[in-house]
């Protein structure tokens, strides 16, 4: 399986702490913010893994995360050209996933908790066309969100829904097949301009799409209150001796 770190956007609600920096670079407790997808998919087992990159101070991003080597990758680059969404960004991979399986992992996203080696296998080797972690909120209307059937089960989801149907959103990890490309050449963007990841899973409902509750704690960091619980929940991992120390770069 392949890695894939979305890392591009402009950051809007972070505005001005993200007006001439990127996002992605801010700190989260000890280290930045990209440290923490990083982690997710080097936890995986996954080694070759493509930072889709965009805004702001995108050769601090390079410079930062270089060859990968110290966090045990293998790291390529792409540019994203513009803010259209999570699946325009998965549609410039295509050429570096080849016929492999993929998880897309949102920049953005800190995931603190067990290791998802053993779900990125199960999907690798199940019958699904693509899946997701699911994670109960308090705020779900900030999210994608899911609608369940009486046992339970997915049977859709929506992007930031005024009515959220749930308080289970799919967090921003995607386990996803060359397949998913064809998906993404047919979509048409939302009203907020961009090509929504939800719609990519919407269309492997009902039936094929895999979903495990993520165990962790999980938030976003892309609001300023989230980039302050995110710092937080960091903090207490740190404290409780369960946040591995951060990866320090080598002398170029
Ligand atoms: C994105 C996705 C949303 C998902 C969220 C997780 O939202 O569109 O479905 O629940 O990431 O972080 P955005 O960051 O674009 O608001």
């Amino acid at each position: 399986m392949k890695g894939v770190v979305l890392a591009g956007g402009t950051a809007t609600r972070l505005f001005p702490l993200t007006i001439v920096t990127n996002k992605h670079l801010l700190p989260i407790y000890d280290r930045p913010m990209i440290y923490y997808p990083i982690a997710t998919l080097a936890d995986m087992g996954i080694t070759e893994v493509m930072v889709i990159v965009g805004g702001k101070s995108v050769g601090d991003v390079v410079e930062l995360l270089a060859d990968g080597k110290h966090f045990g990758l293998d790291l390529t680059y792409r540019y994203q050209r513009g803010a259209l969404g999570i699946a325009h960004a998965i549609g410039l991979v295509r050429e570096f996933v080849g016929d492999d399986c993929f998880c897309v992992v949102l920049g953005d996203n800190v995931l603190l908790g067990p290791p998802l080696a053993h779900v990125a296998r199960e999907f690798e080797n199940g019958p699904w066309g693509a899946g997701t972690l699911l994670y109960e909120v308090a705020d779900p209307e900030r999210f994608g969100v899911a609608e369940l059937d009486a046992s339970g089960n997915v049977v859709g989801f929506e992007e930031k829904p005024t009515k959220p149907k749930s308080n289970l959103i799919p967090i921003g990890v995607y386990f996803l097949r060359p397949d998913a490309f064809g998906v993404v050449d047919q979509l048409v963007p939302s009203l907020r301009g961009e090509f929504e990841i939800t719609d990519v899973l919407n269309h492997y409902l009902p039936g094929k799409l895999f979903s495990r509750k993520f165990e962790g704690i999980w938030t976003d960091a892309g609001t300023v209150t989230s980039l302050i619980r995110a710092a937080e929940l960091a903090e207490q991992e740190s404290q409780a001796g369960r946040l591995a120390e951060p990866p320090t770069r080598p002398a170029p």
